[in-house]
């Protein structure tokens, strides 16, 4: 969504970025004008981090992240830009400009904050005499207070009717309360408590809103859980229990668990990245969603035949989005709840610290399948194996399976390398069909985004570079001079943010780290900073601005005439039939 200039101005103003950094971080008074502290972003004992009042930006001369303050709560929180315009216009009491105010979206916002009350209300619960139930079952899964504040964990009474009769109170109508799952309807016509004498866990989404209930029985019996139904706000297959913690984390990987339990024992034991998923096995859009906060996945599921097969089915899907899948492996203990209670959280960081790779255990799996004293079983076994170990991209990943899986079946190296190479060479013939069609699309051509940050010609980037701090910092600029076209930049990143720039110089805005954050993403925006911290002697302007445009220039002359070498070297290649 676009946001008009005059409001994300307003919002920037009424949230002063060193208000806000400082709710994350402790800032102290340094060099000039600047504060510093300690990086939130990276890990670091003296501060690098440092946030300019005047300017209204932060940078990190440690790890190179910088940006407005929009950026900073997009970075620390783990939002998109409108997800983070949001959450600064709510700080600041500003409402939304938006023009979606129809029945839908009304509807949508009173379910939620109904959702928010109701969990105020069942965490209320907890300290009630009737709540003493819940407490006990607390203290018996031993989850303590501050846990349990963490996570809003509150206990629905053992009634009919107190959260309908809490929530009337409040101005909820009983459609309401039955469209948010939040009630039943009767045989007689009345409505009934959807949630009674269970231990409520509210579902946050990333946005922290309460979206949903998962209740869970004090002690055992059926159902374990109750989850509240598909609503307008709530989509079980589309969130995590426990994400807008785990976002946060600073581990660089997540915890995939099955139970709320689990997940809430992992949290209070350290492990601040657990999530689970909501009664159903893994689906795609949880693993998109994982995929935007993290690259590796570990899962720690049940210790049990439903665990595994979940597990199996979780890597297939993890994989697919190129996320890292590991395995943990408890022995001795059901679950991660039961393994920490039993054998404590250093134990559980090791299990963590050696989780098998998928291929590990894979080849685990296809090996607890068969009985190796069998010669039948045996053949199967390679048959198996060979395939897993030949989808294997490296070479030497496939060289080394394959060693482990002759040694396992007692066959010799040679013949499993074989035929490992035999179903490889099947496979990639099979893939190389879809994958040049896959080539032939244009988008597959853009230069991966690490890449494109490395200056392939340093010294026209700097002019570059150059261009777009003057004109940052003095718009006006422009107006006199020949600018170049962002095609005539050497770098892609750079050609990208200078004509973002441009785009909103030419149409009269004042450029600012608000306006263009909802166009750069964060490497660029990073970067923008970066070269902002550089010094620019405004006061020669015009003299500086027409230097850098000669350097682009020039650089851009000498480049066509390396290009053009280069395509006539190709076709001398092509005439005497070299190899490419
Ligand atoms: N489950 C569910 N709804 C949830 C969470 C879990 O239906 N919101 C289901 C899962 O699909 C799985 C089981 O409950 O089948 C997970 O249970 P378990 O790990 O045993 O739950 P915990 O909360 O960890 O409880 P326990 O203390 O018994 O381990
Ligand atoms: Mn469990």
């Amino acid at each position: 969504m676009a946001f008009s200039e005059s409001f994300l101005t307003e919002l920037t103003e009424r949230n002063d970025i060193v208000d806000v950094v400082s709710g994350y971080v402790r800032l102290g008074k340094k060099s000039g004008s600047n504060m510093f502290g300690l990086c939130p972003f990276h890990s670091e004992k003296t501060p690098s981090f440092s946030v300019s009042p005047d300017k209204q930006i932060y940078h990190c001369f440690g790890c190179g992240k910088g940006g407005g303050v929009i950026n900073f709560i997009m970075e620390i929180e783990n939002l998109s830009f409108p997800e983070a315009v949001e959450f600064l216009a709510k700080r600041a009491g500003m409402p939304i400009p938006e023009e979606e105010n129809d029945r839908e979206s009304r509807k949508r916002s009173r379910m939620l904050s109904l959702n928010r009350d109701a969990a105020r209300f069942f965490y209320a619960q907890l300290s009630t005499p009737q709540g003493g139930a819940a407490r006990d079952y607390m203290a018996k899964r031993r989850i303590g207070p501050a846990t349990a504040k963490n996570f809003g964990i509150g206990f629905a009474p053992d009634t009919w009717d107190s959260l309908e009769k809490a929530m009337r109170e409040k101005g909820y109508t009983d459609f309401e309360l039955f469209d948010a799952g939040l009630v039943r309807k009767g045989n007689k016509g009345g409505y009934y408590d959807t949630f009674r004498n269970r231990l409520m866990f509210p579902v946050i989404d990333v946005r922290g809103n309460v979206i949903g209930f998962s209740g869970r029985i004090l002690g055992d019996g059926e159902p374990k859980y109750m989850n509240s139904p598909e609503t307008l706000v709530f989509n079980k297959s589309r969130n995590l229990f426990a994400l807008n913690l785990a976002k946060k984390s600073k581990s660089g990987y997540i915890i995939l668990s099955e139970g709320n339990i689990d997940v809430v024992s992992l949290h209070q034991a350290g492990f601040d990245s657990a999530v689970a998923s909501l009664g159903t096995s893994l689906t795609p859009e949880q693993a998109r969603l994982l995929s935007r906060y993290t690259n590796q996945v570990i899962i720690a599921y049940d210790n049990d035949g439903a665990g595994i097969k979940a597990a199996q089915r979780a890597i297939g899907i993890l994989e697919k989005l190129d996320l890292k899948v590991k395995v943990l492996r408890m022995s001795g203990a059901k679950d991660p709840d039961e393994f920490i209670k039993l054998k404590g959280a250093d134990a559980f960081r090791n299990l963590l610290e050696s989780s098998e790779n998928q291929i590990d255990y894979r080849l685990r799996s296809v090996t607890d399948k068969y009985d190796l004293s069998v010669d039948e079983q045996k053949v199967e076994f390679l048959k198996e194996a060979s395939d897993l170990v030949a989808r294997l991209p490296g070479s030497v990943e496939r060289q080394v399976y394959a060693m482990r899986v002759a040694s396992m079946s007692g066959v010799s190296a040679d013949v499993v390398t074989k035929e490992v190479e035999r179903r490889r060479k099947k496979l990639v013939n099979q893939a190389r069909g879809s994958e040049e069609r896959q080539q032939s699309r244009p988008e597959r051509q853009l230069q991966p985004e690490e890449k494109a940050l490395r200056y392939e010609d340093p010294s026209s980037a700097a002019a570059e570079e150059g261009l777009i701090r003057l004109l940052y910092l003095d718009p006006a600029l422009a107006r006199n001079a020949e600018l170049p076209a962002p095609e005539e930049f050497s770098s892609p990143v750079l050609g990208h943010i200078y004509s973002v720039l441009r785009d909103k110089i030419d149409r009269g805005e004042t450029p600012s780290a608000a306006t263009l954050g909802g166009a750069l993403d964060g490497q660029e925006m990073s970067l923008l900073v970066r070269l902002l911290q550089k010094p620019e002697l405004l006061s020669k302007g015009d003299r500086a601005l027409a230097d850098y445009i000669k350097r682009i220039r020039e650089r851009k002359e000498q480049g066509k005439q390396v290009s053009d070498l280069r395509a006539l070297a190709d076709k001398l290649r092509e005439t005497k039939g070299y190899e490419g």
